[in-house]
C-alpha cells in the first residue's frame, strides 16, 4: 500500500521579482501601555539594568530579534499625550492620568530617554504626534525640538536638556487610529484629513526631509473602511508619504482553519488600501505613488477578556499588566503567514511594526525583577528580519487546499522567497497550515542555479498550543533538522504539520 503525501509546488525565478525589501518592514512598537515601558524596557534596580535603568536582558533580546525601527509613544496613548511632560529634569515632570489605558503616567521616560534606549538597541525611531487633543503647534514644535540644529527656542531647549546634536528623526505618524471612537479626540475623516494635511505642511516646513504617515482605518472591518482612506487621502495626498494599516487577528472559537487563513484577509486588506491610494492618485492626476505603513500588526486575543474585566475596577497605577499574551505555536504560524503577506507586498508596504515589542502583545516577555524570554512569535520575526533581505520573489505556489467557510479554498502552504544578492543567498519562508499531515514542498530553482542548501530551520511542536514561559523558556524553539535537499536545481523539503520553515540556500558552485 502506498500513502500519498500532499504536495505544493513552486517556481523561483529572478523574473518574478515583487520588489526590494525595505529594512523598515521589520519594525516594532513601544507604547506607554501596561508594562511595555515601565517593567519592560525600563526597570531601575533590575539586576541587568545599568545606571540609565534600561534592562540589558531586554536590550539583548531586541537586538537578537533584529528590529529595525520602533514606533513610539503610541498607540492610543499618544492621542492625549503632551510630549513636553516627558522632557527636562525628571524630578520636575508631572504625573498624569493616562486615560487611554486607565494608568498613571509618571513621565520618567520621555522622548530623550526613549531615543537613548533606541540608540542602545540599534533601532531607528518612528515618532507619533498627538492629533487627538493637540494639533499643529505641538507637532511642529516637537519636530523643531528633535530635528532643528539650534538657535531657536525649541531646539535650544533640547540642547539645554543635554542633547547638543539634532536627532534627525525621519519618520513621523500623524496621530493614531483617529477613526476609532475609543480614541481620545477621534475625528471624522474630513476633520482628520484637514488637520493631518495642515499639520503635515507645518512639520515639513520645519524639516523638509521628514516622511509622514497618515492614519488609515484602525482595521479593515471598521464600517468606514475604505471610505475613510479615500477621504483622508483627498485631503492629504500631496502632503504625506504613507498611509497606515492596523490589524490584529484572534482565535476566539479555537477554529484553527479560519485562524490560520487570516493572512489571506491581510493580503486583501493591503490590496484594497493600495487600490484606494491609486484611486485618489488618479483623481488628482498625481505622479506620486503612495506607499503603505502597516504600523500595527499581530495576533491578540488571549488577554482581552481578562483586560476587559479588570479595566473598570483596576486602581490607577504605573505599569499595570495589560495586553499580556502568552503565544502558542499556532499563533507563531499566523505571525509567520502575516510576515509572508508583508513580504509579498514589498512593492507597496515599506514599513511594518509588529505590535508591540515587550510585555504588551509582544515577542518578548519579562517578569519585574525576574527573567526575560522569547515568546513563540519571536522566532518567525527573527528569521524574517535576519534572512528576508534583498528582492522578494513571488513563488507562484500551487498547493493542495482545505475548505473554509470564510476564505474558501485555503492553500495548505503559504510561501515566499527573498534573493539577497549581497549575501548570495536565496531564502524560502513557508508555513504548512495542515493540521494533520506533513507536506512535500517541491521547487523548481533551475533559473537561479547553482544552489546548495545551507540549512532548513523549522518551528514545530507536538502540541500546537505549546508556549514558552518563565519556567520553560525554551519549550518552543526552532531546530535546524529540516530535510530540504537540492537535486539538479530542484528542491524537495518536507514541511511538518503546522510548521514554520526557513530554507536557506547559497548561490554559486561548490
Ligand atoms: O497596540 C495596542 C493598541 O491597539 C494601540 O494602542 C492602538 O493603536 C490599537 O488599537
Amino acid at each position: 500500500m502506498t500513502t500519498s503525501v500532499k504536495t505544493a509546488r513552486f517556481v523561483a525565478h529572478r523574473d518574478f521579482a515583487i520588489g526590494v525589501v525595505d529594512r523598515r518592514l521589520y519594525g516594532s512598537f513601544i507604547e506607554h501601555l501596561g508594562r511595555a515601558v515601565y517593567g519592560g524596557i525600563y526597570e531601575p534596580g533590575h539586576p541587568t539594568s545599568g545606571a540609565d535603568g534600561f534592562r540589558n536582558d531586554v536590550l539583548d533580546l531586541v537586538r537578537e530579534l533584529g528590529v529595525s525601527i520602533v514606533r513610539y509613544p503610541g498607540g492610543n496613548f499618544v492621542s492625549a499625550y503632551d510630549w513636553r511632560d516627558g522632557v527636562g529634569p525628571v524630578e520636575s515632570r508631572p504625573t498624569r492620568l493616562d486615560l487611554a489605558w486607565r494608568s498613571t503616567e509618571p513621565n520618567l521616560i520621555g522622548i530623550n530617554e526613549f531615543l537613548t534606549w533606541a540608540s542602545r538597541a540599534g533601532v531607528d525611531v518612528d515618532l507619533a504626534v498627538n492629533l487627538g487633543t493637540a494639533g499643529i503647534d505641538a507637532a511642529r514644535e516637537l519636530v523643531e525640538y528633535c530635528n532643528h540644529p539650534g538657535g531657536t527656542a525649541w531646539s535650544d531647549l533640547r540642547r539645554n536638556h543635554g542633547i547638543e546634536q539634532p536627532y534627525g528623526i525621519n519618520l513621523w505618524c500623524l496621530g493614531n487610529e483617529m477613526d476609532g471612537r475609543w480614541q481620545i479626540g477621534h475625528k471624522t475623516a474630513d476633520e482628520y484629513g484637514r488637520l493631518a494635511s495642515q499639520t503635515a505642511i507645518a512639520m515639513k516646513l520645519v524639516d523638509p526631509t521628514i516622511e509622514l504617515v497618515a492614519c488609515g482605518s484602525s482595521h479593515s472591518t471598521m464600517p468606514t473602511f475604505p471610505q475613510w482612506e479615500a477621504t483622508v487621502l483627498e485631503h492629504t495626498y500631496d502632503d504625506i508619504d504613507y498611509i497606515s494599516l492596523h490589524t490584529y487577528y484572534r482565535n476566539d472559537d479555537d477554529d484553527l482553519g479560519t485562524f490560520l487563513a487570516q493572512s489571506l484577509g491581510m493580503d486583501r486588506y493591503i490590496d484594497a488600501v493600495a487600490a484606494t491610494c491609486d484611486f485618489v492618485r488618479a483623481k488628482k492626476r498625481s505622479a506620486k505613488q503612495l506607499s503603505l505603513s502597516f504600523d500595527e500588526w499581530n495576533v491578540w486575543y488571549h488577554s482581552t477578556a481578562a483586560d476587559a474585566e479588570t479595566t473598570s475596577r483596576r486602581p490607577w497605577q504605573i505599569g499595570p499588566p495589560l495586553l499580556e499574551e502568552t503565544y502558542t505555536v499556532v499563533d507563531a504560524l499566523v505571525v509567520g503567514c502575516m510576515l509572508i503577506s508583508l513580504l509579498k507586498h514589498a512593492d507597496r508596504v515599506k514599513i511594518a511594526c509588529l505590535a508591540q515589542l515587550v510585555n504588551v502583545i509582544a515577542p518578548i516577555t519579562t517578569i519585574n525583577g525576574g527573567p526575560a524570554w522569547r515568546e513563540t512569535i519571536f522566532f518567525p520575526f527573527m528569521h524574517a528580519a535576519r534572512f528576508g533581505r534583498g528582492t522578494v520573489l513571488n513563488l507562484q505556489v500551487t498547493s493542495a487546499t482545505y475548505p473554509n467557510d470564510t476564505f474558501g479554498d485555503v492553500p495548505l502552504v503559504e510561501a515566499v522567497a527573498t534573493l539577497d544578492a549581497e549575501a548570495n543567498e536565496l531564502t524560502i519562508f513557508a508555513v504548512n497550515r495542515d493540521q494533520h499531515d506533513q507536506l512535500l514542498l517541491e521547487g523548481d530553482l533551475r533559473g537561479l542555479a547553482p544552489l546548495q542548501v545551507i540549512e532548513h530551520l523549522v518551528l514545530e511542536h507536538s502540541d500546537p498550543k505549546a508556549v514558552n514561559t518563565a519556567d520553560r523558556p525554551a519549550e518552543v524553539v526552532p531546530h535546524a533538522g529540516g530535510d530540504a535537499a537540492m537535486d539538479e536545481g530542484l528542491l524537495a523539503a518536507h514541511l511538518p504539520r503546522l510548521s514554520w520553515n526557513v530554507v536557506r540556500l547559497r548561490r554559486g558552485a561548490g
